[in-house]
């Protein structure tokens, strides 16, 4: 069988290195088609031919996006002065006008009369809008109209404007609104922060580049209240802590970077910002904001809805509006950076170097041939690891093409049941990264892979 192999083929089945030096991604169309491939994400509705900028989670995609989000919830949760919230998506119109999304979350479109192509008025160079002209085929465009990037829809069986409700642009007023009633049952004094993991929603006009920017995505949002004075204190910690994050993850330094809003760029709501940005084979785009956001939102639902949202200080008994420091990273957009940055090809293999906590599998189990006695053997092993890792197993095909399979999706170690496992109860764990095989005692297994997992350093 073996002989008929060609000499790439054969060092593929002996899990021979055969290429040159790792190349990182360098065409986001290697990811998606990766993606796809292997179960991590697929198109939305695609028997239909798809929808535009949706995108829908696979049996690996998932695995991948509870991990970002469990490490998420942890690292904010875990703190004593951090509590977490799931509001609803749909909530009061008011809210949105408070917020300032039903005026301000506008983008100024221009439209081609002849090829229909639809444009960004603010993307655009002035000259072009000025002249009229269409960048794509030099037709006519029109004049620049305001459109709102809220979805809207009815509550109710009545599609009249009073019944419109809006999908949650953001989840960050949902903690807004419930700052007092999280304060006072869980009894926080500032400074002190609410987390939410959730659904946001945005009819953008320029969605694309994978799930980088698409209509339907998952935020992850910490709104952390503070007094008035504190805040650029705690507008820097949150800068270093959010960072740090993103580096524990796995991401290469190198790959990161802050941006600083200048004047022209800060939000509505920011008094200052930052956005942590990653380097994409599309260039350096935004990953995560840091947002001083004052207390802009307070006061705003303060007027809009009536009530009062102040703090009362009882140690200095004072009563003040806090301010508020947000960080606001994109799940799927965490998920994307940790898929980016993890992609590597030699010439011939392709393996996501993944780092442990965000692979959907820390360890595969094969049996080297289908042999009762084998499979029975790995079938044990298997159970035992199970206990403490997300495990799989693969039976089929030579061993080097499961190994290629289990590192197209980052599965760190591999474990091999072989002939000699079954008189001398030692098996073979193979490294993803440096494919380096070490043959250990079985009974040693979980012990190995945890110490590994431990002092991982990518
Ligand atoms: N509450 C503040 C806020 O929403 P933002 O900069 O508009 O700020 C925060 O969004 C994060 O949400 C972004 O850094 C990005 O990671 C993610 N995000 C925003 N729009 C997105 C979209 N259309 N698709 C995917 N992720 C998006």
């Amino acid at each position: 069988m073996t002989e008929k192999l060609d000499e790439k083929e054969q060092q593929k089945a002996q899990d021979k290195p055969v290429a040159g030096p790792p190349q990182d991604l360098k065409d986001m169309a290697e990811l998606v088609s990766l993606c796809k491939r292997r179960g991590f994400v697929f198109p939305s509705s695609e028997i239909y031919g798809g929808i535009n900028a949706c995108w829908d989670y696979g049996p690996l995609g998932i695995e991948l996006k509870r991990n970002v989000k469990e490490r998420w919830w942890r690292a904010m949760t875990d703190r004593d002065d951090v509590e977490g919230l799931d509001a609803a998506i749909l909530m009061h119109p008011r809210v949105w006008e408070a917020s300032g999304h039903v005026e301000g979350f506008v983008d100024p479109l221009v439209d081609c009369k002849k090829c229909r192509n639809r444009f960004r008025a603010d993307k655009l160079d002035p000259a072009v809008i000025a002249a009229k002209k269409c960048p794509e085929c030099a037709g006519e465009l029109t004049e620049p109209r305001l459109f709102n990037l809220m979805f809207k829809t009815h509550m109710g069986p009545v599609e009249e404007s009073a019944a419109v409700v809006y999908l949650r642009p953001e989840t960050a007023q949902g903690i807004y609104v419930n700052f007092l009633n999280v304060q006072q049952s869980m009894r926080q004094r500032l400074p002190f922060g609410i987390a939410q993991i959730g659904k946001a929603f945005r009819n953008e006009i320029t969605p694309g580049n994978f799930i980088f920017r698409t209509r339907e995505f998952e935020q992850m949002e910490m709104q952390y209240f503070v007094k008035p004075g504190s805040d650029m204190d705690w507008f820097e910690k949150w800068k270093q802590t959010r960072m740090q994050w993103h580096l524990d993850n796995g991401i290469r330094k190198e790959k990161l970077r802050f941006h600083e809003h200048g004047p022209g760029e800060l939000a509505h709501y920011a008094k200052a910002a930052f956005d942590i940005e990653y380097e994409f084979p599309f260039g350096w785009q935004e990953l995560e904001g840091i947002h001083n956001r004052s207390d802009f939102d307070l006061g705003r639902h303060e007027k809009f809805s009536g009530k009062k949202l102040e703090y009362f200080d009882e140690a200095a008994k004072e009563r003040y509006l806090p301010y508020i420091v947000e960080t606001s990273a994109g799940c799927d957009r965490s998920l994307l950076v940790a898929l980016a940055d993890a992609y590597r090809f030699d010439g011939e293999r392709t393996w996501l170097s993944l780092h442990p906590v965000l692979a959907p599998y820390k360890v595969a189990v094969y049996p080297l041939m289908k042999k009762p006695d084998l499979l029975e053997y790995a079938d044990k092993v298997f159970g035992e690891l199970k206990k403490r890792f997300r495990a799989t197993t693969d039976e089929t095909g030579s061993i080097g093409k499961r190994y290629r399979r289990q590192d197209e999706i980052g599965t760190p170690f591999g474990v091999t049941i072989d002939y000699d496992t079954l008189t001398n109860h030692t098996v073979t764990i193979r490294h993803r990264d440096s494919m380096v095989q070490e043959r250990i005692s079985a009974e040693n297994l979980t012990r190995y892979i945890e110490e590994k997992f431990e002092k991982w350093n990518g």
